[in-house]
Parts: structure tokens; C-alpha cells; sequence
């Protein structure tokens, strides 16, 4: 019987390292079909998995009561799996470079417990040659064992999109490589257990790895292009989604949106792929000069922030600023590398007293990476300017009626009595409709809405 045919008779196990925004869907999903270990460095983490709580909100609360995972942080427990995934996080430094620290940690790791016959599949994106040059130096060297002979790799990056429940693990074709023929073999059958859209097989690991490294790479370029057009635009008074939209309607005209570019895939990835051109000796234009332009994009929606204060007149040490949404993208809790953070950061260094709603946000992250503690909707009141960065399903809901009221001059002017004074004051009339600035980032709300009600508006 071979590895596959021995993981689907639960004669040998699959190990998950590192169970987090994609190991644990990973972990989940196999474990419907087949023995699985879920092994994480973090101790607390496993003692939420254990008691059924999951953090990442990728797989639910229920779905983890219910999983047959084995969750374990004891390292040991990973010499009973013959078949491991790793799936631990790739981020990069304060400069900029790669951070292999935890994939090294988790390959020393994995090392020290591998046994022979095993395959180990790295998930975590990073740039061509990490998995053959770096990890497996480490593996060989922790486990005396040698590859080729005594264990394989193979690489199959994870396409997974947090927060979205359509693109899925099963719903998207998972790429997958081997170092041989067999361990391709064996790896697309072993993920073809879980993955309902099928599996491509890559030409080769280092093919499989700059794939990954490219997608999001792509992406960061295209959306670099928009916020350049959106900074473009707004210099002519020209509204940038209006343009797209005309724009759009042309067969090939690609659709992409102005944002904040944060998280720790597509504004990192990119960084990933240029370090290594570097050290071939090649200096990165496109890819850097995109990156620029969204890493500054929190100063620019800051700057513009201020600006549109100004000209409704407001003082801007001591304003106060609400900021919708502080999550690096819609509908996920995960707060990493947010440039929400950027906007919060800049505009503090105005004097500016800045409060932040964000239903979705995970607290605990918010609080020990940034220190910033949140608000509630209700708390927001007597504002200079309201800023929605990041489009929740929830804040969807909310009416430009609501976000009104959010401004001091609004409270008083629905107040019976200043309906009577706004009736009879010209001031106080002009002020309630005047000074309201709306920074519609994502354009949520209808603009002509926002003009018609006399907002201040903005957005990229
Ligand atoms: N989250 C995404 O949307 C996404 C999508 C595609 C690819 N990726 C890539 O997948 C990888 C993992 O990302 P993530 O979002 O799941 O990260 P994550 O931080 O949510 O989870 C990683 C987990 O690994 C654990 N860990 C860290 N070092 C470890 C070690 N040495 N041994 C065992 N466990 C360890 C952490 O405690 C954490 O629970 C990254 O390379 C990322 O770029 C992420």
C-alpha cells in the first residue's frame, strides 16, 4: 500500500503546522476524511481551538466543536503523521525583507520529528527556492534523514481569500508540486480528498512558489494603478469610481478599485519576489514603484482627511474623527499590517482625537500590536469629519441619515429647539449642512446622495 492509500485507511495521518487563517480550514477540511494532527506553536491558541472557539472566524465556533482534529502543541505528537503541511505565517521586517524565522522554526521543528517515508508540503507563500534551499537544509539537518531518499517535499500554495465564504478552500483548483513524479502523485491525491475544484499540478516546485508570489504580486500592481489614478483624478475633480465605471464597460478594461492595501499577503508577497530578484542582481521597478504608492496611500487619505476639514472650516488640533472599519479588508477580524492604522497614525500626529468602530476588528490583536482600543457606534457623537475605511457587511446598513447625526451641529439642529432656531438662523442652518465631512473610502455610500444631504464628500 502506498502513502496516499495508507492516509485514506487512517493507517498514517496528516499533520497541519501551524493552524491559523489557513491551516485551520486546511486542518477542518481533512479531517472530514481522514486522521489529522493540528500541531501550532501557541499554546493559547490550541486552548481556544480545544474548547471549540475559533478566532480567525474562518471556520466557525460549531464547525471546531464538532472537528476530529487532534489539536496538540506538543511537538512530539508530529512523528505519528507521515504526510505534513506547514502553514506558518511568511511576514517581513520593518526593512521590508523576508522574515523566515517562523518557517525555519517550523522546519527545525518538523525536522526534529520526521520519520522516514514522509512527505512535508509547505503552504506558506514565499519567494522560489525557499522550500529546496532553505527548508530542507533544516529538515535533513534535524532529522539526520536525507531527502530524496528518505523523505520528500513538495510545495502547493494557498489560494484562500479570508472573509470569503465563495472562494473557499474546496471551490478553488489548489496547485500543487512535487521534487519527483511521485510525490506529485501523491500530494495531488492527497489533496484532492478536500479540494472539490481539483488540483494543477506544477512543472515544478520553484513554479509553484513564484505562481503564488506573482498572483499577489498582480493584484498589488493593478490596485497601485487605480489608487494612482484615484490621487490623479482627484487633483482634476474628476469622481475616480464614475471613471471606472465608463472605463469599465470595455471588454478588457480590468476591474479593479482604489484601497488601502494592507494584511500580510498582498502587501507583503510582492516584497517576497523583489529581495530575491535583488540578490540575482536585478532592481525591481514595477513592483517596488506599486508598493510605494499603496504603503502611502493611509498618509494620502489622511492628508485629504485634513485638507477637507480645513475647508469646512474645522479646527484640527483637537478634532475629533471617527473611523470606521479598521480591519485590513471587509468582514475579517484580522487586523495585521492594517493601513487603516496608517490613516489613525497621521492623523493623531494632527492633534486629532480619533475613535474607531469596527464590529468585525479582533480586539485582542488591535490592543497588543497597536494599542488602540475601540469605540462604539454609539459613542460616536460630536464629530468633525467620519471616515468609513474598510466596507463591513454592517456598516453597509448604515443610513447617511444615521452618519448625520454623528456631527455636533445635527444632535442640536433635530433637537426640537434648534429645529426652531435653525428655522429662523442662517448660522446654525449652514453650519448643520456645511460642515459634515464624509470620507467615503470605499465609496459605500451614493455620492450624489451625500451632495444632495450636504455632505462634505470624498472618497478615492
Ligand atoms: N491568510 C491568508 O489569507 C492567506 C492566503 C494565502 C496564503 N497565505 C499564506 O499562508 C501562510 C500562513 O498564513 P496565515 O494567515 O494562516 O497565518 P496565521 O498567522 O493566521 O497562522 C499561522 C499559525 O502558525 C503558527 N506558527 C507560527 N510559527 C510556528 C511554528 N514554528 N510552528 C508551528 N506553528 C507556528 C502561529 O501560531 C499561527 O497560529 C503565510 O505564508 C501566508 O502568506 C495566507
Amino acid at each position: 500500500m502506498n502513502l496516499y492509500e495508507k492516509i485514506v485507511n487512517k493507517e498514517e495521518k496528516i499533520s497541519i503546522v501551524g493552524l491559523g487563517y489557513v491551516g485551520m480550514p486546511i486542518a477542518v477540511a481533512f479531517a472530514k476524511k481522514v486522521e489529522v494532527i493540528g500541531f501550532d506553536v501557541s499554546k493559547p491558541k490550541i486552548e481556544l481551538y480545544k474548547n471549540g472557539i475559533d478566532p480567525t472566524k474562518e471556520v466557525g465556533n460549531e464547525v471546531i466543536k464538532n472537528t476530529t482534529v487532534d489539536f496538540s502543541s506538543d511537538e512530539a505528537r508530529l512523528r505519528e503523521a507521515k504526510f505534513h503541511i506547514v502553514a506558518v505565517p511568511t511576514p517581513v521586517k520593518d526593512d521590508h525583507t523576508p522574515d523566515l524565522t517562523p518557517i525555519e522554526s517550523a522546519s527545525r521543528t518538523l525536522g526534529r520529528n520526521l520519520t522516514k517515508g514522509s512527505i512535508v508540503v509547505f503552504e506558506s507563500t514565499v519567494y522560489p527556492g525557499v522550500t529546496e534551499d532553505i527548508c530542507v537544509p533544516i529538515l535533513e539537518r534535524e532529522s539526520g534523514l536525507k531527502c530524496g531518499l528518505d523523505f520528500k517535499v513538495g510545495y502547493s500554495p494557498e489560494r484562500i481569500n479570508p472573509g470569503d465564504k465563495i472562494h473557499r478552500l474546496e471551490t478553488i483548483i489548489k496547485v500543487v508540486a512535487g521534487q519527483d513524479e511521485e510525490t506529485l502523485d501523491t500530494a495531488a491525491k492527497v489533496y484532492e480528498l478536500v479540494v472539490d475544484a481539483g488540483v494543477y499540478k506544477a512543472a515544478s516546485i520553484k513554479v509553484a512558489e513564484a505562481a503564488k508570489v506573482i498572483e499577489n504580486s498582480q493584484r498589488d500592481i493593478n490596485i497601485a494603478f487605480m489608487n494612482e489614478l484615484s490621487i490623479i483624478f482627484n487633483k482634476m475633480g474628476i469622481d475616480t469610481k464614475s471613471v471606472l465605471e465608463a472605463a469599465g464597460t470595455k471588454w478588457n478594461f480590468l476591474n479593479f478599485s482604489p484601497g488601502l492595501v494592507g494584511g500580510h499577503c498582498i502587501g507583503v508577497d510582492p516584497y517576497y519576489l523583489t529581495y530575491k530578484a535583488e540578490q540575482m542582481g536585478y532592481h525591481s521597478q514595477i513592483i517596488l514603484s506599486g508598493r510605494k504608492i499603496n504603503d502611502d496611500m493611509g498618509k494620502y487619505v489622511a492628508e485629504s482627511t485634513v485638507k477637507k476639514m480645513i475647508k469646512a472650516n474645522k479646527q484640527i488640533n483637537g478634532a475629533k474623527v471617527a473611523i470606521f472599519g479598521v480591519t485590513f479588508k471587509e468582514n475579517c477580524p484580522d487586523v495585521r499590517n492594517t493601513k487603516v492604522v496608517d490613516v489613525i497614525k497621521e492623523l493623531e500626529e494632527y492633534g486629532i482625537d480619533v475613535k474607531v468602530v469596527d464590529p468585525s476588528a479582533d480586539k485582542e490583536d488591535l490592543w497588543n500590536e497597536y494599542r488602540i482600543k475601540l469605540s462604539e457606534i454609539e459613542d460616536i457623537k460630536d464629530m468633525d469629519a467620519v471616515i468609513f475605511a474598510v466596507p463591513h457587511d454592517e456598516f453597509k446598513a448604515i443610513q447617511l441619515e444615521d452618519v448625520k447625526m454623528m456631527f455636533e451641529s445635527n444632535r442640536y439642529i433635530n433637537s426640537e429647539y434648534m429645529n426652531e432656531v435653525a428655522a429662523t438662523s442662517d448660522f446654525v442652518i449652514g453650519k448643520s449642512r456645511k460642515d459634515c465631512v464624509l470620507m467615503d473610502l470605499k465609496g459605500i455610500f451614493n455620492r450624489k446622495d451625500a451632495d444632495d444631504k450636504g455632505f462634505v464628500y470624498w472618497r478615492l
